[in-house]
């Protein structure tokens, strides 16, 4: 399975810190935004990723992320010219995916768990179709809505719906088979002139072949959208950090524990960073543990 990650769009609700500034890099407490969308997928098993983001913004990601290989993975990177909708992202990346499966996750989305690895990798093994990841919310109507019946098939999926047939949002994580760019390419322009996202997944959903898997109360999901939920993302992750004395999608440490790297890597990575940076030197205790 292949990722990808889309780090565009126009970021209009965060102006302006993203007037001159990219969304997805912008400090989520301890680092850039795509740090964690991106230790999603390497956590996932997956180790060839393309991440796409606006023309003016896509040099930052590659002098920020590299080529991937001081992680053990591979990077490469795609202009989306013009926010044209979520389901573009796959369009733009057929060539990268070739035929292959591939994980979709938005780079202003925020997933913890401790079984979500696991969960993704399994998931990953037992796709056919398309599979989505649902998070009980309280306010359901500000997003795509599943209904999910017995089997765990998606039985409605409905975007910013004005009656929610239920509590669970659909993420901004998403898995398709091989076919998924012929059927976003197929799509046509919804009313805002976007490729929608939920109008692909329909696609699944009518043949019956789309699941949703809850990620359960165990977990936390955040979008970083707005300045409110920019700042509670950046506390969840402090808190937790703190009182745990861990960190969370650290990608040198996910890379050592993925063992896409060997300790002389991750020992160079942390001096890399600097040792008068907490993070730097929490990647360099990691090394001499
Ligand atoms: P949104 O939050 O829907 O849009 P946005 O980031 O442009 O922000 P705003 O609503 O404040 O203007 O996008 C969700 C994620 O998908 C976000 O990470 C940006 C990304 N995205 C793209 O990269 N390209 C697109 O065409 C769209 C629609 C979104």
């Amino acid at each position: 399975m292949r990722g990808i990650i889309l780090a565009g769009g126009s970021g209009t609700r965060l102006r302006p810190l993203t007037s001159v500034h990219s969304k997805q890099l912008l400090p989520v407490y301890d680092k850039p935004m795509i740090y964690y969308p991106l230790s999603v997928l390497m956590q996932a098993g997956i180790r060839e990723i393309l991440l796409i983001s606006a023309p003016e913004h896509l040099e930052a990601y590659r002098s920020l992320l590299g080529d991937g290989s001081r992680l053990g993975i591979s990077l490469s990177y795609t202009v989306q010219q013009e926010p044209r909708g979520i389901a573009e992202a796959l369009v733009i990346g057929g060539p990268f995916t070739a035929g292959e499966d591939v994980c979709l996750i938005l780079g202003d989305n925020i997933f913890y768990g401790h079984r979500l690895p696991d969960m993704l990798r399994q998931e990953a093994r037992r796709l056919d179709g398309c599979t989505l990841f649902g998070y009980p919310v309280s306010d359901p109507e500000r997003y795509g809505v599943a209904s999910v019946a017995e089997d765990g098939t998606i039985a409605t999926l409905e975007e910013k719906p004005a009656r929610p047939a239920s509590n669970l949002a659909v993420t901004g994580l998403y898995m398709y088979d091989a076919d998924a760019a012929n059927r976003a390419a197929r799509l046509t322009p919804a009313a805002r002139g976007e490729l929608e996202i939920t109008d692909l997944n329909l696609t699944y959903v009518r043949e019956g072949r789309a699941r949703l898997v809850g990620l359960g109360r165990g977990s936390a999901w955040f979008d970083t959208g707005t300045h409110d939920s920019l700042l509670e993302a950046a506390m969840f992750v402090q808190v937790l950090e703190k009182r745990q004395g861990i960190r969370i999608s650290c990608l040198e440490e996910v890379a050592y524990r993925m063992g896409y790297v060997g300790r002389e890597q991750l020992a160079l990575l942390g001096k890399e960073i600097s040792a008068s940076s907490a993070y730097g030197r929490y990647v360099m205790e990691l090394a001499n543990a």
